[in-house]
């Protein structure tokens, strides 16, 4: 069987309008703007307000995707949702998604909980099945609602003062017209875990692991459903797993670093960026971040970065993109695609 190839269609995001500033958070924490800045380069976030969940930023995401990539949704055969924030535990956020969105009965709706490495394990997926033919085109959606779930007194100031609120989509379809390498594709995807991690950036609760529910009154007095890290080893991993998934993704195409002409990583820690920059030898200018403004939306942070680089007239069509993530579970993962 002839594989066939995807590329992206059109591109969209959404960040809720309430802005929060590191001085801002120093209303709940003790914390403070010149720490926050220096530790991570994040100088203000979004927060939702209100009831607002998780499908309700995608929504606008997928809306504002579907119109840029001039594609309706009846042409939608497959949703995915990467999201560690969804709505309810079940079912997925991208079945509460497809009904707000009203993508027809019968297309199927996948929640990916692979935390920052969810859009690009989405991606992964809706490629192989348009590679296939199973599918023409699919929306991939990075979508977190953080500010509702973390722990905002002093105590849980390492993981909260880093995570913000936020969407983004991307249309991706097949195309039926590569003629070069130099036309719009998708080269490759590459995913990756090590579960041995699996505790090092995480939340407990719920959990069926206690033994009289799975929310038991002892979670609450233990802090147990908010997220812990262990922030260095997580810094650690990042630096090393990210550059070997570029370089994984150069290897399967045949590309040198040269030849890229834009890198958008996840958005964790703008230390993590400028040193991933320099182990692979890139110049900063070449790397799009996000971080200051939106600070780490988790499976947001990529399908942001595109948008806003599209937005700035930084991506442009044609150009040779590379991408990585890594995070909690550890897991991690690239692509490398023709914008
Ligand atoms: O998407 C993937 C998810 N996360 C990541 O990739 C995060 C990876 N890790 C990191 O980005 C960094 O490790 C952090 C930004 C989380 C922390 O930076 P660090 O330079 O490793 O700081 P540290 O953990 O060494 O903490 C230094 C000090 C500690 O005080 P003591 O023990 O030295 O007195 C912390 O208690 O800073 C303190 N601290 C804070 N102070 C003010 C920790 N958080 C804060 C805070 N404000 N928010």
């Amino acid at each position: 069987m002839m594989l066939k190839k995807s590329k992206f269609l059109g591109i969209g995001s959404y960040l809720p309008k309430r802005v929060v500033t590191n001085n801002d958070l120093t209303a709940f924490m003790d914390t403070s703007d010149e720490w926050i800045r220096e530790r991570s380069g994040i100088e203000t976030r979004h927060w939702v307000e209100g009831t607002t969940t998780t499908s309700d930023l995608a929504l606008i995401a997928a809306e504002r995707a579907l119109e840029n990539a001039g594609v309706k949704k009846d042409e939608i055969d497959l949703l995915i949702v990467a999201t560690l924030s969804p709505d309810h535990d079940f079912p997925g956020t991208a079945c509460f998604l497809q009904e707000k969105l009203g993508i027809r009965a019968g297309v199927p709706a996948l929640d990916v909980r692979q935390q920052c490495s969810g859009f690009l394990y989405g991606l992964s997926i809706a490629d192989q099945f348009i590679k296939t033919g199973m599918v023409k085109k699919a929306l991939v959606i990075g979508a977190e609602v953080h500010s509702k779930g973390m722990d905002l007194t002093t105590a849980g100031r390492e993981v909260s003062v880093l995570f913000g609120d936020g969407a983004g989509a991307a249309v991706v379809g097949v195309c039926d017209d590569v003629v070069s390498d130099k036309d719009s594709q998708i080269f490759s995807t590459h995913i990756h875990a090590d579960g041995n991690f699996a505790r090092e950036l995480w939340v407990k609760a719920p959990s069926m692991t206690y033994s009289t529910s799975r929310l038991p009154e002892e979670a609450f007095a233990n802090k147990d459903t908010f997220p812990k890290m262990n922030g260095k080893t997580v810094f650690i991993h990042a630096t090393r797993r990210m550059p070997e998934a570029i370089q994984e993704a150069l290897a399967a195409n045949n590309r040198k670093i040269e030849e890229v002409d834009l890198f958008i990583f996840h958005q964790a820690n703008l230390r993590i960026n400028q040193m991933v920059a320099k182990q692979l030898g890139i110049s900063e200018d070449k790397v799009f971040n996000t971080i200051q403004k939106y600070g780490n939306t988790t499976a947001a942070t990529i399908p942001i970065g595109l948008a806003d680089a599209v937005a700035a007239g930084k991506l442009k069509k044609g150009m040779l993109v590379a991408s990585a993530a890594f995070g909690s579970g550890f897991t991690w993962s690239s692509a490398l695609f023709r914008w």
